[in-house]
């Protein structure tokens, strides 16, 4: 999705805007561009369509030595973007940053205005010449049109006009010491460096400068100059923000010998596990202590439905959460994309406990589903990776996921974490209600076994590989579990669609005899998810089925189920408790989709069409 980056100091800009970029590119982009103030008292852009490392190829030399002489002495200022394209095609033309007619504003914008072709028919009849078919581009003619003393005045007046979501920078000739940026609904956060500082819409770009960041508000601005920042409203009212620190590093971003991160990400799991769990294992009272919740035990027992929300993974971890809270706290509890839920005005309950769940934070439609829920009165909290993003500030407490910075598109430890986070939450749940003491201790033992046995997971490699050669050349296959197995198999699909394109569906078993039994044939393989567990039976029942119509299998089972000529090809994880055993069966569908995209030549960890945050509607 769309990524801003912009820089304030004594270094030329455009190399550090480029590198920026660089940190950017894991969120999925289609184009991308920088704009400086340029040595002939103008402002200079490079823009196209394509990769950052093409974009950084064709720098003209110039750019990375532009200089401008109203600029105080030795101040380098600049802005850069990646574009996903939502308003307009990936041409060199749509890519931002866009220019005001007069060349003297540039801007790059994320986020989608409602209102822009009222607007740009409003512009052209006052005989203002488009360049682009963005609507981001209103922006820049807005501002260079506006009236006012200041940069400020006139970023206040041109977004008085748009309606929609933004996070923008700013750069104007007027004002060449500074940039002003501003956020609604699209995430902008500036960087404090020494005698520096620099802005973008995520923080994998700012931990290579600095770990003191500062996170904007819906409807904040700031001005940022190298050696300061001032935050302030859309009343231009001050708010006086002050940086926090962020713990991730910038080796967090490199592939250190893997591969990808894709398969980084999969083999950390153990260590994230145990981040997650570090501090929260309460052996006393046999409980998760869950200090960042905001709901002490009497908020707790009123609760009598929890309602989880989250998009694409964070859905299906929502789908275990549900299921394990259900069965361990006796609560009734299940999940909805956060996507469809905002749309179906959906009935607030006040005894409802909401959780939002997402890595980033920033995914627009769970965003919007959290505020919906807060509008009408309810209660939310998060699980969110991403300290400090929206999702987080927006939530009224919550459990931070620990899983490090996730920079493949496909979820792996992020999803991994979400799923320990509801375990937590459901003990936590238990425990205050029904759930035993030693019934808490044996799942406080099981989550604690989880990072050794992911680890044995992962290091099992070599049958899931074999089965990924034949399994990847068919256009479709079946992914089916039941029950506790369900959530596992429908992360199964989404994670071999999303990077190796092949079609893949998720059903329950139980209902394969009721309609896609029809589908069975040689050409069609099924993974099915048989956990050694009180259904065992029901899902040997239909593996017998399957076979019956020559329907090749991928069975994810445990050690000692016997499945003889049933599966062509069998993959076992080592067996914990029965509630948690499908965190443990989710990590080789993991290893299934990143072998299948490996085998079929397929960019892994930035897949086509798809966006690590989608941060628009
Ligand atoms: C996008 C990604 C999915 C991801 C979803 C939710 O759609 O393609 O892989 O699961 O966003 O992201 P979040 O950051 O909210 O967990």
């Amino acid at each position: 999705m769309c990524g801003i980056v912009g820089y304030v100091g004594n270094r030329p800009a455009a190399p550090v805007l480029l590198d920026g970029l660089g940190a950017l590119e894991y969120r999925g982009y289609d184009s991308a561009g920088v704009a400086v103030h340029g040595c002939q008292g103008r402002i200079v852009v490079h823009k196209a369509a394509g990769r950052v490392r093409d974009l950084q190829a064709g720098v003209p030399v110039a750019l990375e030595e532009q200089q401008d002489p109203l600029a105080p002495d030795g101040l380098h200022v600049g802005i850069g973007h990646t574009r996903w394209a939502t308003h307009g095609a990936p041409t060199d033309e749509n890519a931002h940053p866009h220019v005001s007619a007069d060349g003297r504003v540039a801007i790059v914008h994320n986020g989608v205005l409602d209102n822009a072709e009222a607007l740009r028919a409003a512009l052209e009849a006052e005989g203002v010449s488009f360049s682009s078919d963005t609507d981001s581009e209103v922006l820049a003619h807005l501002v260079a049109r506006a009236s006012g003393d200041s940069l400020e005045d006139r970023v206040l007046a041109a977004l008085a006009q748009v309606t929609g979501t933004y996070g923008l920078a700013v750069l104007d000739l007027d004002a060449p010491d500074r940039l002003v940026v501003a956020r609604n609904g699209s995430p902008i956060i500036i960087g404090v460096g020494e005698d520096e500082m620099h802005v973008a819409s995520d923080v994998s770009a700012l931990v290579r400068h600095t770990r003191r960041v500062v996170h904007l508000d819906d409807g904040e601005l700031a001005t940022v100059t190298a050696d300061g920042f001032h935050t302030f409203t859309s009343l231009a009212a001050t708010t006086g923000k002050r940086p926090i620190e962020v713990d991730w590093a910038y080796d967090d971003y490199e592939l250190d010998g893997h591969d990808h991160f894709m398969i980084k990400e999969i083999r950390e799991q153990p260590e994230a596990v145990r981040r997650c769990l570090s501090g929260r294992v309460d052996r006393r009272f046999a409980t998760a202590h869950l200090g960042g919740m905001e709901l002490d035990a009497r908020d707790c027992r009123a609760v009598r439905r929890v309602k989880i929300l989250g998009c694409g993974s964070a859905y299906y971890a929502g789908q275990f959460g549900a299921q394990f809270i259900e069965e361990v706290a006796r609560i009734p509890a299940d999940a909805e994309p956060a996507s469809e839920f905002r749309y179906r005005n959906p009935v607030i309950e006040p005894d409802t406990l909401y959780v939002a769940v997402s890595q980033s934070g920033e995914t627009y439609d769970t965003l919007a589903a959290v505020q919906e829920v807060k509008r009408k009165g309810g209660r939310v909290i998060g699980l969110v990776n991403v300290v400090g993003s929206t999702i987080a500030r927006e939530c009224q407490g919550g459990i931070y996921l620990h899983a490090g910075p996730e920079v493949a598109v496909a979820s792996t430890k992020a999803l991994t974490n979400m799923s320990v986070g509801f375990a937590l939450l459901g003990v936590h749940l238990g425990r205050i209600r029904d759930l035993s003491a030693a019934q808490g201790e044996r799942l406080l033992d099981g989550l604690e076994r989880l990072p050794d046995q992911i680890e044995a997971v992962v290091a099992n490699e070599e049958p899931v590989l074999a089965a990924a050669r034949w399994l990847s050349k068919a256009p479709s296959m079946f992914f089916l579990g039941r029950v506790r197995g369900y959530a596992v198999a429908r992360e199964g699909a989404q994670k071999l669609k999303e990077i190796s394109y092949v079609h893949a569906e998720a059903y329950q078993t139980s209902e394969l005899k009721h309609g896609p039994l029809a589908l069975i044939s040689p050409e069609l393989p099924s993974i099915a998810v048989v956990p050694h567990d009180e259904l065992l039976d029901r899902n040997v029942t239909a593996l017998h089925e399957i076979a019956a119509r020559s329907g090749p299998v991928l069975a994810i089972t445990h050690e000692d189920v016997e499945l003889g000529d049933l599966a062509r090809s069998v993959v076992t994880v080592p067996r914990n408790e029965p509630e948690l055993d499908p965190i443990l069966l989710t990590v080789p569908l993991q290893l299934l989709a990143y072998h299948a995209a490996l085998s079929l030549g397929h960019d892994i960890d930035k897949p086509r069409n798809l966006a690590k945050s989608v941060t628009v509607e």
